[in-house]
Order: structure tokens, then sequence, then C-alpha cells
């Protein structure tokens, strides 16, 4: 039986935290052995906020090194960038044409952009959805691993791809559904005590972050002052330590800890330095392979153009389907 089609999306800006490490990452890299897998990063989708042209190509190199050190493999999934497929503009184009304005303009995310940067409404940010739908619909993928804040994209996506199949009597495109981890999803929290790890939220412990400053930001986590009796139930701070602990180290050094703290005996100073240890010891191999793939720039131009052939033969064929059921025809 054919594998089932998975496709994500990743933004071409900001560095890979632990909290996307466990909530997606390490998911996406189990993830290809039971799929077919396309992976790509979406630089089309970050010209909405306008970067530098240095910055649209470090941001690239930066996060397609991230994703490869931390372990997706180009040879079994297809990793690409999303500006070195021409068919998903082209296919961005044609479902414009099946979009309505209204319906665009009542996205949340939209809503929110006009109302977070009303200096620059672009068309690009309107028609944001149209191109997150030619993402997915030009390899018709069946999954799609969406946290809930690109929940609405893939509702529009399902509706585009229900239109299209509606206005012209076919069931070409599959409607594609959330990916759901289930009971591998794992949210980090952040060390600042309360809420998850986020990059806008500033408690990030990033993959590229040296030992050195792993420590410093683990020693600065909020604690209390300690338990006052016995088997006290835990504050969120301290929760959320021992969540990270169960995360990151050895089932008994959790346990240990644990103990401690029922008996009013522990030591979050150190709790937090076996807990830096343990995320070090996580990190540091993933962060030397980014750090050698990132200076290997024949390395990336050989993935990128594996990618970029391995989908551009996917797309080509989903884009002269759709040419030929919209009733383009050659003389
Ligand atoms: N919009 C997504 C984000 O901000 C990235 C993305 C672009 C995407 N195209 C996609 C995700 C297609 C999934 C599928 O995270």
């Amino acid at each position: 039986m054919a594998k089932e089609i998975v496709l994500s999306g990743i933004r071409s800006t900001g560095n890979l935290h632990l909290g996307n490490y466990y909530g997606a990452v390490k998911n996406f890299v189990r993830m290809q052995d039971d799929y077919e897998c396309y992976f790509f990063i979406a630089d089309f989708h970050s010209l909405t906020t306008h970067p530098t042209p240095a910055d649209l190509h470090e941001n690239v190199k930066a996060v397609l090194s991230e994703y490869l050190g931390a372990g997706l493999d180009p040879e079994r999934s297809t990793l690409y960038i999303q500006s070195d497929i021409p068919e998903i503009p082209e296919l961005y184009l044609l479902l414009n044409m099946i979009s309505y304005v209204g319906e665009l303009e009542r996205t949340t995310t939209f809503k929110e952009k006009v109302r977070s940067q009303p200096e620059n409404v672009n068309a690009g940010l309107l028609t944001y959805p149209v191109l997150m739908a030619a993402d997915i619909l030009i390899h018709r993928a069946n999954k799609v691993p969406v946290g809930k804040d690109q929940q609405p994209h893939l509702e529009i996506t399902r509706k585009f791809a229900q239109r299209f199949n509606n206005m012209f009597k076919t069931e070409y495109f599959p409607l594609p559904e959330p990916f759901n981890f289930g009971k591998d999803l794992i949210k980090i929290p952040g060390l600042d005590g309360s809420g998850k790890m986020g990059k806008s939220e500033g408690n990030g412990i990033f993959l590229v972050d040296s030992p050195e400053e792993i420590r410093k930001k683990v020693m600065r986590a909020v604690t209390d002052s300690g338990p006052t009796q016995p088997n006290q139930e835990m504050v969120e701070p301290i929760r959320n330590l021992f969540y990270l602990m169960d995360v990151v180290s050895a089932p008994d050094t959790a346990a240990h800890f644990r103990e401690k703290y029922n008996a009013c005996e522990i030591r979050y100073g150190d709790m937090k330095k076996q807990l830096a240890e343990d995320i070090i010891k996580v990190i540091s191999p993933i962060r030397e392979r980014i750090l050698d793939i990132s200076k290997d720039n024949a390395y990336l131009k050989k993935v990128a153009t594996i990618g970029a052939e391995k989908a551009r033969a996917s797309a080509a064929k989903t884009l002269s389907d759709v040419r030929r059921i919209i009733g383009f025809k050659s003389f």
C-alpha cells in the first residue's frame, strides 16, 4: 500500500528551541519511517514581513542546518526550499481564483496582523492562506502537523480542496487532515514560572546555545522557597522543572529529586545543576552537527538541489493534472 503523504512547512525565521525539538522535530524525525514526508522551508511566506536580502538567505541557511542537525534525513524525506519550486506560485495563482476576499479577510490570523502591523497590511498577508494551501495541495498531502495557531489555515486549505473538487466535479484533491501526535506530543514549559517555552516569550533554550548559556538559563529558572511539609503539592514553576527533568534526565534522577522534595530536603540549586547538565547532554551532539553543517556549503547545496528535484517532480505532476482539469489545453 502507498504510504500516506505528510507535509510540513517550516517557518524560515527563528532558531529551534527545546520546545520545538520535543514538540515537533523529534516527531518529524520519527515520521520519516512511516510516511512519505515533505518538509520545506517557507521562505516565500517570510516576505510578508519584508526581510533584507542578506537576512532572507541567512535565515533559510540557519533553519536548514538546524533541521538537518536535529535529524531530518534528506535521503528518506523530501526536504526543500519553497522558492525553488516554481510550481507552487503557479498553483497559488490558480487557487486565488477560487478563493474569496471576504473569507480571507475573516481569517483570524489576518485580522491579528491587521491589528499588530497596520503599517504593512500587504496583499501577501491577505493571501497567506492561499499560498499555504498551494504548499499543501501541490503534493496532495493527506496529513499536516500544525500547531493551534495554524489550524485556521488548514481549515481554509480543506475548503479550497473541496471547492475545487466540487467546481470541477472531481475528487482530485484529498482533504488534508491535521496530523495528531497524540501521546507523543510533549509540551516543554518555560523556565520563567508559567506557560510554555517559546521564541516570543523570550524563555527559550536553543539548540545552538552553548553549554555555558544553557547553565546560565537553567540556573535562573524560577523556584519557590521550598516545601514546608512532607509531600506538599508543587507550585507550577516547580512542577515545570520536574516535568523538564522527566523529559531530559534518566528516570532515577527525577525520582531522586522527587524524594528529596517530598522529604522537604530539596536543594533547588543542586536540582538545576543536574537539569542543566542533562539538557546539555541532549543538545550538545545536535549543536555540534548544526555548527558543522552550517559551515559545509557544498553539503547544504547538495541537500537543497536533491530536495528541489524530488519536490518538483511531484509538484509538476499535480500542476499538469490541475491545468488539465481546469481546461487548459495546448494546441
Ligand atoms: N504558516 C506556517 C507557520 O507559520 C508555515 C507554513 C507555510 C506551513 N506553509 C505551510 C505549515 C504548509 C504547514 C503546511 O508555521
